[in-house]
Order: structure tokens, then C-alpha cells, then sequence
């Protein structure tokens, strides 16, 4: 079954076709980054906008690319939410058209559940249960996929999620828009136990999460060197940064497999690209006996195949979404809470 997966929850416009919820036979996204870069970060009004211009023409190449035609597609799977709505409301405007101009069947998707499901496209279908560690621009949470097929949060960031302190760090250290993947660069010449920045709640018992405060130590510190007249070593900063970033993510998401009894754990989303977090990530599943499914950095950040792969889950366990369905601009991943035919 050819699934076309539409995901415009934030600043990709992004099409894919994937077959049979596992063959990525094409992977278009068209990139807003140039056009939120002068202001630091997306801007939810020019997002928006911008997935107006390019989704027609990024639908197009996907289908050029995966050389097929409207009437070889079985499905149309559409990121539903969470997200920014006026985002959100051209991806499922355009899915639910072609649903019904095609008259092909429509599947809203929770784009969290699109993110862990990037997972099967590259490691094929998985059995649950599976843990995913969902680290992005937008999102910062440890999500269950329960052996019953049921998706749950077992916790999330209080505050900050994991790359917008990337991006706020990298901006006050005078490094450019997306700043996870600079800070990961820079960080590879630096010292990660050169400066000891604040690892909030990695005791706490619970699988949360907190940045704002070390973002801030972060600033402070930086500022109290500027006034000392200490020498700032960046890379150093970066390094110990990204350390204290990893560090809580990586004890949280061991914890949670241990508490909740998981073989298998996925890291997804853009802040899933970052070299220290897979390289720690791996070291400590092969201590805790735990396999770690880390997909390509392509398939971590946003994409429309993850959405198409999810969608296909769903389609294929006798699942349809109505053409009333509405974007949901603070969908929690329960209102969508079983995943079909992944086991
Ligand atoms: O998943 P994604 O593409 O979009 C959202 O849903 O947010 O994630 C984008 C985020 C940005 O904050 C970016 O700085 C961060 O992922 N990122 C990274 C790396 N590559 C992208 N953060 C840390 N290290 C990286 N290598
Ligand atoms: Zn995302």
C-alpha cells in the first residue's frame, strides 16, 4: 500500500510516498530556514505563509520522484498536531482536497507518533513495546509504545524543549539559526567537563524534563567571565553545554527502559541528529543491555515519511479519519493512542 504522508506542523513543508509503511520511495521537504533565519527562529505567521508557496510544488517532486501519479496512491496521511496551527491548517486543508478529489482514504497523524515511527522506515516494522526519546525544536519527551500497540508519555520538558536551548545557547554565543547542529560542531573541540553546568531533575524520579535554568546558567556564566575578563574558550562552553543537555536525557531515557521494562529504544526528532547524544546514547544502551534503533539524521528532523509511515500503521489496521477532523494545535498523543500493525 503507497501512502503520501503531508507534515506542515512547523517549518518544513514536507511530502513523502512510502510503501507499505516501511519503503521510502520519495522524501521532499522544502526548507523555510532562510526565511526564519534573520529572526532567530520560526516565526509561526511566515511558516505558515511559507507552506502556502511551497506545498504544491514540493507535492509535485515527491511525485516525480517516486515516479508515480495520483492514481498509484492508496492513502493520504497528514500531520493533524501538535504544532502551529495556521501551519497544521494548510497541511490538512491539502490532505483532506485530495482525499476527497482522489477519493482516497485520509488518516490524521500526531506528529509524535510520526516522529517515533521514523523508527520502522529504516529498521523496519518493530514490535512493541518501544521507548523513543523525542528530542526537538518543539518537543522534549520519553513516549511509550506500549505490547498492547498504546502510545503514552511517561514525561516531557517543564519549560524549554531540548532544541530551542540549543537554538537560544547557540544565538547568545553568536552562532547562526538552526544552532543544535553548530553547537554539536563547535563542541567536538571543546572540553565537556570544562565548565559544570546544572543537570535539573536527573534525580527527581520522574522522566521530566527542564532546560530553562540551564540556559540560563549558561548566559550567566558567559556574562560573569565578560565582566572578569576571563578568557571564554566557546568550544568549551558548547561542549559542556551540549554534556549537561545529553547527560539528563541519556540517565532519563536508561531509567525509563529499566522502569518500564523495554528491550528496544529509539532516538528521534532534529536534537536526534546530535553526534554526543547518539554516541552516549549507544554506550549506555550496550551497558544497560538495551538495543538502540537510532535512525538517520534525514529521517529524525521533520520529514513527511515518518507521517506516511505512522499513517500507513494506522490505514492498514482498518483505520479512517473523517474529513471533518481539524488541526489540533495541542493534540496530546492520547488522543491517538493506538498504533496499528507495527507488531
Ligand atoms: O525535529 P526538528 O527538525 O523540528 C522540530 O520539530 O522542531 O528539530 C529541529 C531542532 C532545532 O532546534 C535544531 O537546532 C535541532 O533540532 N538540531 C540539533 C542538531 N541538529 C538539529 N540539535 C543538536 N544537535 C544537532 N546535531
Ligand atoms: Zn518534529
Amino acid at each position: 500500500m503507497l501512502v503520501l504522508g503531508l507534515e506542515t506542523s512547523c517549518d518544513e513543508t514536507a511530502v513523502a510516498l512510502v510503501e507499505d509503511g516501511v519503503r521510502v520511495r520519495a522524501n521532499v521537504i522544502g526548507s523555510q530556514v532562510e526565511r526564519h533565519r534573520p529572526y532567530g527562529g520560526v516565526v509561526p505567521e511566515i511558516a505558515a505563509r511559507a507552506h502556502l508557496d511551497l506545498l504544491l510544488p514540493v507535492m509535485d517532486r515527491a511525485l516525480v520522484e517516486g515516479g508515480c501519479t495520483y492514481d498509484d496512491i492508496e492513502g493520504v496521511a497528514v500531520t493533524v498536531g501538535p504544532g502551529l496551527v495556521g501551519a497544521l491548517l494548510v497541511g490538512v486543508a491539502a490532505a483532506k482536497s485530495l482525499a476527497l478529489a482522489h477519493d482516497l482514504p485520509l488518516i490524521g497523524v500526531n506528529h509524535l507518533e510520526g516522529h517515533v515511527c521514523a523508527t520502522q522506515l529504516e529498521f523496519g516494522h518493530i514490535a512493541p513495546p518501544l521507548l523513543a526519546l523525542i528530542v526537538s525544536g518543539g518537543h522534549t519527551s520519553l513516549v511509550l509504545l506500549a505490547a498492547d500497540g498504546r502510545f503514552s508519555t511517561l514525561g516531557a520538558t517543564i519549560d524549554d524543549a531540548a532544541g530551542e536551548a540549543f537554538d537560544k545557547v547557540a544565538r547568545f554565543i553568536g552562532l547562526p539559526y538552526p544552532g543544535g547542529p553548530e553547537i554539536d560542531a563547535l563542541a567536538q573541540h571543546g572540553d565537556p567537563s570544562a565548565i559544570s553546568f546544572p543537570r535539573a531533575l536527573a534525580n527527581d524520579g520522574t522522566f521530566d524534563f527542564s532546560l530553562s535554568g540551564l540556559k540560563t546558567a549558561v548566559v550567566r556564566e558567559l556574562r560573569r567571565r565578560q565582566a572578569t575578563g576571563e578568557d571564554i574558550d566557546f568550544a568549551d562552553v558548547a561542549a559542556s553545554f551540549q554534556e549537561a543537555v545529553v547527560d539528563v536525557q541519556v540517565r532519563k531515557t536508561i531509567a525509563a527502559a529499566d522502569a518500564n521494562d523495554v528491550p528496544t529504544i529509539t532516538i528521534v526528532g532534529g536534537v536526534a541528529a546530535n553526534t554526543r547524544l547518539r554516541e552516549r546514547m549507544g554506550a549506555a544502551c550496550t551497558v544497560a543491555g538495551r538495543r538502540l534503533l537510532a535512525p538517520s539524521p534525514a529521517l529524525c528532523t521533520d520529514n513527511g515519511a515518518m507521517i506516511a509511515a505512522a499513517g500507513w500503521n494506522r490505514l492498514a489496521a482498518g483505520e479512517r479519519t473523517g474529513l471533518d477532523v481539524e488541526a489540533d494545535p495541542n493534540m496530546p498523543l492520547s488522543a491517538m493512542t493506538v498504533h496499528g500493525g507495527a507488531g
